[in-house]
């Protein structure tokens, strides 16, 4: 016989599990960077927009999935299904993906890992080079960090889905929330410090092009992890006495004010180092942003506080990604361990040494494309360039295949499962969402315009990043 199912103990563990895993690398860095290029408070505008009225159905859609079937993924989709052969696809594809993003996510950890230990042994100064990137990146100091964070992530998965995750959320969210604060505390009694807030905070609507709209939207998505099968299997682990809708609003507000309280420490910081920068020169890319323009910023902080407090902001920045990191990837390698317990019977403890093992390999591979090896490095031409395995998985897994997936939930509930089950799901634990403008909203929203913009999203990833080009360049 199989052990029962594991839960969440309380809705506040569920909650600040959830919001660990949507607050991320994406929260803390991507969105400020987004922000900082595309019309500042506009952006805001448009993603709350997004987060609200298009990503908070899919959320509770997903949760419903996971809850009613009290399954992984797979198993969701299988038995919601009535065994249909083709929607076996989306419950496949809802593993691969949570599978692989958590194997590009994990060396950019790595690499926040190794930055972090630098700073603390004093080096700050080094890191501030792009040379010491490209060194850092191409050392065998990352294959030991890789193998340090692989033990801490499945430590935590092998104590279990109470004790380990509900637990490590429970204590590393309001240290993550606590720290973020007194940081940007700190950055907004700097010099200059009003001019990034300025900058941020008043819209520039004559910014928002289809592009900008395009990415507010995956940016959206990718933050509350959706389409990653996460919110799947975290909602088969929530008691049935629990308010979806109510939780998941909690998870969207909480992600969402991380990310704008993000934007609030690192505009901020950039107008400090430099106040007439002009934001439009910084690069688009998340990872030029930590590791090669933030350890500028900490550095020059020692003008004012000391090659020491310069140090000790710095680490607290890096930890504070470090944290948001870890408890996504622990809830994204959640995914493909509920898959092999629920559907192949293994334990916990086999599933997590195969999953691990697979991973290793990946994520090694991953880390020898930055030029360690020639051929992973130049592995294929897409879109007219030459991409590397990192590159390939990033784009396959988290630009494109992240609104099919979100696609893929909005129609299997709507017009598989059916409204009147996805209905019955949210009012259980809540029965004062029962004929509420939101039930009305979350069924027609994503019968509808939701699935629509998804699938537009996804179409016009795979013109861009596979052809050069774009649905506005079509029509
Ligand atoms: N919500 C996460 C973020 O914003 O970074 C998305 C995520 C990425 C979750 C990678 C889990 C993960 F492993």
């Amino acid at each position: 016989m199989s052990a029962p199912r594991e839960h969440f103990g309380s809705r506040i563990g569920f909650i600040l599990a959830a919001a660990g895993s949507a607050v991320g690398i994406g929260n803390l860095v991507s969105f400020p960077v987004a922000a900082t290029k595309s019309g500042g408070g506009a952006f805001l505008l448009v993603y709350a927009l997004f987060v609200f009225l298009i990503c908070l159905p899919v959320m509770m859609a997903e949760l419903a999935l996971g809850r009613k079937s009290d399954k992984d993924p797979v198993g969701a989709y299988r038995q919601l299904s009535g065994g249909s052969r083709l929607w076996r696809i989306p419950g496949w594809m809802a593993l691969i993906t949570p599978f692989m993003i958590a194997v590009f996510y994990m060396v950019v950890t790595v690499w926040v890992l190794g930055y972090l230990v630098e700073i603390f042994k004093g080096n700050l100064t080094g890191l501030t080079t792009e040379a010491y990137f490209g060194a850092f990146i191409n050392s065998n100091a990352v294959f030991v960090y890789l193998i340090a964070l692989m033990i801490i992530i499945n430590g935590v998965l092998a104590m279990g889905v109470k004790d380990g995750i509900e637990r490590a959320a429970k204590t590393l969210m309001p240290i993550l929330f606590v720290m973020l604060l007194i940081l940007v505390l700190f950055v907004l009694t700097r010099e200059n410090a009003v001019l990034g807030l300025k900058y941020y905070l008043i819209p520039d609507f004559a910014k928002i092009s289809p592009e900008v709209v395009s990415k507010a939207m995956a940016q959206a998505f990718f933050s509350l992890s959706l389409g990653m099968g996460i919110m799947i299997t975290y909602g088969s682990y929530m008691k049935k006495r629990d308010s979806i809708p109510g939780s998941a609003k909690a998870v969207a507000l909480t992600d969402t004010l991380v990310a704008f309280t993000a934007g609030l420490l690192i505009l901020p910081s950039i107008f400090h180092f430099n106040p007439q920068i002009d934001p439009a020169t910084l690069s688009d890319s998340s990872a030029g942003m930590i590791f090669l323009f933030l350890p500028k910023i900490f550095l020059s902080l020692q003008d004012s506080i000391g090659y020491i407090g310069a140090s000790i902001v710095a680490a607290t920045f890096f930890f504070l990604v470090l944290v948001a990191a870890l408890t996504s990837l622990v809830s994204i390698i959640e995914v493909p361990v509920a898959t092999l317990r629920d559907e192949r019977g293994m334990s916990r403890k086999k599933a997590i040494y195969a999953i691990a093992a697979v991973q290793l390999v990946l994520a090694i591979a991953c880390a020898m494309s930055f030029g360690m090896s020639g051929p992973l490095t130049e592995l294929i031409s897409i879109g007219g360039a030459n991409k590397s395995f990192f590159d390939l998985v990033e784009i396959l897994f988290y630009d494109t295949i992240l609104p099919l997936n979100g696609f893929l939930v909005c129609i299997f509930v709507i017009y598989k499962w059916k409204k009147a089950n996805l209905d019955r799901e949210l009012q259980e634990g809540d029965s004062s969402f029962a004929g509420s403008l939101s039930q009305k909203y979350v069924n027609f929203a994503l019968g509808t315009f939701i699935p629509a913009i998804l699938l537009l999203v996804f179409i016009n990833t795979v013109l861009l990043k596979f052809f050069n080009t774009s649905l506005l360049n079509l029509i």
